[in-house]
């Protein structure tokens, strides 16, 4: 199947829209030509360009099979990539009970009771129904954390079969995450190289929920260790805690820098961050900037969980997103949590993930809400290491979105839904524009979504 994509603007990273506007043809799954668009002749249809490429897409054109799409100007970006949720665990909340304390220990306790009442149908019926929530919304890449610390390994199991099922739309990665130890829970070292064993595709620890401080570090070593063995990347759960004597990054980057995954470790949550010194920050950058590592922030959950057990002030519990991003350490937005013990709410949309980050993080200058959004795509991708399988260019797999949008600036603002979403050459979802009637005094007309009237009608012709 062809399809072309007409007179786009092209999300070119790191929050930036390429200059002009572009013609982009697929075929065959991928992203074949990607050319400058120009406006038709004056008088035409719209069909007599005269661009470079045009060859190709005027015979393309003529096949009608080749399905057409005129942009009108909107943005065209790849596909929004979520790079830290719990499939496992979503849409859970109040099972067996709600988490009364809203705090992360009484999450895990209430997990632990849910957790033996699992069958393999139940997680993959609520996994698959939250992908096709995040499909519908254009995350078309999705790194999940799975509990092993389960001598079953049940939900690893229909984890990996999801996976297997979704592939022709989300590519899923599966981090064997030990929620209660490594070292503290009994069998953690076989249950991790077991669940590798399995299939998964990432290696997770929890250091800071280990016993000790050492039992902590030795779970971290035994984390990359086992990532080296295997040829696999390291996710850890690290230092989601309110306790500022909790540093085990620096132990996570440090490992990374010293051996064969630099570059390929991540800290996710790094919620201690918020409480830690100016001084040990300064040196904590450095450490950071140079292991190659990248953080992950989920602003939803621990906005919600940190600082629970503090009066006032209280503290944000959060990590030091605009320091590290300024560091030029890599720091991605993960949703985390979908209706669980940890987060009552969520839809798994990225783009509120980003709205919620740029306030968390005070990210509110205008590149930084633009980089917000490069935080739910190009730069969770790095999470993921997708490398040349990921990118709007020739040769690419065609994997994208079409946002109603004139900037990510503008679609993290209105908190668009993609028009279309296309995984592999394939329109999997379709939103039609929506318009809302407003009686307004002295006018009646239509509202398009918080875009100013002298704007909104191209986002209609969409
Ligand atoms: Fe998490």
């Amino acid at each position: 199947m062809r399809m072309i994509v007409r007179d786009a603007r092209l999300y070119a990273g790191d929050g930036e829209v390429a200059p002009g506007r572009a013609d982009v043809l697929v075929e065959d799954g991928r992203i074949a030509r990607v050319v400058p668009y120009e406006e038709p002749p004056p008088g035409t249809d719209g069909d007599a360009g005269t661009g470079p490429g045009t060859d190709a897409l005027a015979e393309a054109r003529t096949d009608a099979r080749t399905r057409v799409v005129d942009a009108h100007g909107a943005l065209l970006a790849p596909p929004f990539v979520e790079p830290h949720i719990h499939l496992d665990t979503a849409l859970t909340a109040g099972e067996p009970r709600w988490n009364a304390s809203g705090t992360l220990w009484e999450g895990i306790a209430c997990w632990s009771e849910r957790k033996e009442t699992l069958t393999r149908e139940d997680v993959v019926d609520r996994a698959t129904e939250v992908l096709r929530w995040q499909a519908a919304q254009g995350v078309l890449h999705v790194r999940t954390h799975c509990d092993v610390t389960d001598g079953r390994l049940l939900a690893l199991d229909a984890l990996a079969e999801v996976r297997d099922r979704v592939r022709d739309v989300i590519g899923l990665q599966i981090v064997a995450f030990p929620q209660e130890g490594i070292r503290s829970f009994p069998d953690g070292e076989r249950l991790m190289t077991e669940a590798v064993r399995r299939g998964a595709d990432v290696v997770g620890a929890i250091p800071h929920f280990e016993d000790t401080r050492e039992d902590g570090v030795e779970s971290l070593r035994f984390a990359f260790a086992l990532a080296e063995r295997e040829g696999l990347r390291v996710d850890a759960h690290c230092d989601e805690i309110d306790d500022e004597q909790s540093r085990f990054v620096e132990v996570l980057a440090t490992l990374a820098l010293r051996s064969g995954l630099r570059g390929r470790a991540t800290a996710s949550h790094t919620t201690a961050m918020g409480s830690y010194n100016g001084a040990y920050s300064y040196k904590l950058q450095r450490i950071l900037a140079r292991s190659g590592i990248s953080l992950v922030c989920n602003p939803f959950a621990n906005l919600g969980l940190q600082g629970r057990f503090d009066a006032y002030p209280r503290r944000r519990g959060l990590t030091q997103v605009k320091e590290m991003l300024a560091a030029g350490v890599n720091v991605a937005f993960g949703h985390d949590d979908v209706m669980d013990p940890w987060n009552p709410l969520g839809t798994g949309s990225p783009l509120q993930t980003a709205l919620t980050g740029v306030y968390a993080a005070q990210l509110t200058g205008t590149d930084e809400i633009a980089t917000a959004f490069a935080m739910v795509t190009d730069r969770a991708a790095r999470v993921l290491g997708l490398g040349e399988e990921y990118g709007i260019a020739e040769g690419r797999p065609a994997n994208f979105v079409l946002l109603p949008a004139g900037s990510p600036f503008d679609a993290v603002r209105r908190q668009v839904r993609p028009r279309y979403v296309v995984a592999r050459g394939r329109v999997v979802a379709e939103t039609p524009y929506q318009a809302t009637r407003l009686d307004w005094p002295g006018e009646e007309g239509e509202m398009i979504d918080f875009v100013r009237r002298r704007d909104a009608a191209a986002w209609q012709r969409l």
